[in-house]
């Protein structure tokens, strides 16, 4: 694909310099005009949105020729540009910080949306040098970055960069680090605002937000402090709890950023103003127009040499109780009363308490297939089982696919049953809401339809991310053949633009303060008030199972768990679980 044009940097002005014309603020200089922000938590101070004209001292634009006019691109651009502010990341030296973290905030100062003067500071175990670390990021930028690395933004950037080692619970390095803030704040004006980023082990969240509040770095005084808390948020419903609790002893919710980076996908966030910006949809989308709504997140890699991980998660911690859930509720809410955090997260935690938490033992073997992959193909290669991985274990019963069946039980959903399935070495990588919609209630072209199928949308997340729409249509011939035929729109082509990775959005609005598409205390917990009860039946299962047979090979202990081959969609019982009523899964 063509890489968009990208804007140039204008040279940053002299210290004490007036700002060009239109310019962002630059330090020490009076804030450029701002527009007012619609919502506003009361306890955080406030962020700034920019004019809507592009109008910054630091957008960069290569010398690349411009990329012809797109009519449906036009008028799109509402930038918001935050303050400057710290990112401060726990965990700097660690994978997602390299692959996701560094390379958005470095793509977001690329395309002018983060003001000069932000900085980064690193905090990890490791020694290493402000400089050490700056090679360390521009190696990760250079290699993960959506955009490539342009020489003298990076040079600029990198002043900004800073390191400083210290361990998680050892309060004097809260001191050191508290000091190192100050004088970045003064170096650089960022004006007390600070987001403060774990991107740690799980293990270390309650520690860092401990330490967080014991030397005050909670507090907000002359600017604003958020914490953005990485997935996953607890390993059952108790663990959440304790850990919001934790949380909630040192920051207010208001300041609480909890990441699932599904929700910064664009696809995901297109899910709303679908429905929300159209009128045709909304009267549809309820029990009376829609049959059944599919949900899947399929994966064709395995576990990728993290067993040791995937033996405490499996599908249903690691994708089930956020994405998954996450789509269901972002499908089935309630048009909130405002664009606004707090509203939209009102209407998605109502979903969550809709659907029954108690899984007694008949529901679970009723409505849930839990699938383990063996030996098989993916794509052209063999690949060997699950329990054959590293770090698993020979006689793991660790979900690799769950199946599933859920009712959200209100008005307007009752009896439409949601079908959710997610599994690792599928066929291949795809992300699909599909919303069935009902038969005609008179079916009149039933002679002449060969194979009469029912409307659908579907939303595709990705790849191909765009919307389907499935209608019947008479094919062109003297006679009356009725044929399904799709309506199709899809971003690359429609827009023609490279979507923002969700880290970038994401990050973005936790510096501008809009929590929309981060999941609030009571979101999490409702989530896992789903999903924890149905891991402790399986837990439950398995340790009957296990108590049964002295051999944990036998095929009786694993009767609970359906295999299937690796490269296929899954198990068989999953196909008998949507079948058993009336109904297929979508082939994706
Ligand atoms: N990796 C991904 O793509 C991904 C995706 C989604 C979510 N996540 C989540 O993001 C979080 C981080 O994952 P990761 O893969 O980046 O982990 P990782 O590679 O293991 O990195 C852990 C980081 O924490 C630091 N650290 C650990 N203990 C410390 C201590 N006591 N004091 C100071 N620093 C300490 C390490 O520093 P040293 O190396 O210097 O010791 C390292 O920088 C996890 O919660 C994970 O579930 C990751």
């Amino acid at each position: 694909m063509t890489p968009p044009r990208t804007p140039a940097p204008a040279p940053k002005p002299a210290k004490g310099a007036a700002p060009a014309k239109g310019a962002a603020p630059t330090k020490g200089a009076a804030p450029a005009e701002r527009a007012p922000r619609t919502t506003r938590s009361k306890t955080e101070p406030s962020t700034t949105h920019a004019p809507r004209r592009r109008e910054s001292l630091h957008v960069f634009r290569a010398d690349t020729p411009p990329a012809p006019e797109n009519p449906l691109r036009a008028g799109t651009r509402l930038e918001r540009i935050p303050g400057p502010c710290i990112v401060v990341v726990f965990g700097a030296t660690g994978d997602l910080t390299q692959r996701r973290i560094l390379p958005a905030i470095y793509n977001l100062r690329r395309a002018g949306l983060l003001p000069p003067e932000s900085a980064v500071l690193g905090f990890s175990r490791r020694p290493l040098s402000d400089d050490a670390f700056r090679t360390m990021a521009r190696a990760a930028v250079d290699e993960f970055s959506r955009m490539p690395l342009e020489k003298a933004l990076w040079d600029d950037f990198a002043q900004g960069i800073y390191y400083q080692q210290g361990n998680f619970d050892d309060p004097p390095d809260f001191k050191a680090l508290v000091e190192r803030l100050e004088q970045i704040d003064a170096e650089r004006g960022t004006r007390g605002n600070r987001l403060f980023y774990l991107a740690t082990p799980p293990s270390a969240y309650t520690e860092i937000v401990d330490s967080l509040g014991k030397t005050g770095l909670d507090r907000q005084r002359e600017g604003w402090v958020r914490i953005v808390i990485e997935k996953p948020f607890g390993h059952d419903l108790e663990s959440a709890r304790a850990l919001n609790d934790s949380v909630m002893r040192v920051f207010d919710e208001s300041q609480v950023y909890r990441i699932d980076h599904y929700l910064g996908k664009e696809t995901v966030r297109n899910l709303m103003v679908f429905r929300f910006g159209n009128g045709i949809f909304e009267p549809l989308w309820n029990r009376r127009y829609v049959d059944h709504v599919q949900i899947t997140v399929a994966e064709d890699l395995g576990i990728e040499g993290r067993g040791e991980f995937y033996e405490q998660a499996g599908a249903s911690r690691d994708i089930l109780q956020n994405h998954m859930m996450q789509l269901l509720s972002l499908v089935a809410m309630e048009p909130p009363i405002a664009f606004e955090a707090d509203a939209l997260r009102d209407e998605k935690v109502r979903v969550l308490r809709a659907i029954d938490p108690v899984w007694t033992d008949a529901r679970a073997r009723a409505n849930v297939v839990r699938g383990q992959y063996i030996a098989g193909w993916s794509a052209d290669h063999p690949v060997v089982a699950y329990r054959a991985e590293e770090e698993v274990s020979p006689t793991s019963t660790v979900e690799t696919f769950v199946a599933l069946k859920l009712e959200v039980q209100n008005w307007r959903w009752a009896d439409v049953p949601f079908y959710l399935r997610t599994g690792k070495r599928l066929p291949k990588r795809a992300s699909e809401i599909a919303i069935q919609f009902k038969q005609p209630p008179l079916m009149l072209f039933r002679d002449t339809t060969a194979d009469p199928e029912p409307n659908l949308l579907a939303l595709r997340i990705q790849p191909d991310e765009g919307i389907l729409l499935r209608f019947a249509a008479k094919v062109p011939e003297l006679g009356l053949e009725v044929r399904s035929v799709n309506m199709d729109f899809t971003y690359g082509s429609s827009f023609m633009k490279d979507a923002p990775e969700a880290y970038e959005t994401l990050l973005l609005d936790a510096m501008l303060g809009d929590a929309s598409l981060f999941t609030r205390a009571d979101e999490v917990e409702a989530a896992w008030g789903v999903v924890s009860p149905l891991i402790d039946i399986w837990h439950e299962w398995d340790a009957t199972d296990a108590a049964e047979s002295a051999d944990p090979t036998d095929p009786s202990a694993e009767e609970e768990v359906c295999f299937y081959d690796a490269g296929t969609w899954g198990p068989q019982a999953a196909d008998r679980l949507i079948e058993h009523d009336g109904r297929r899964w979508r082939r994706l």
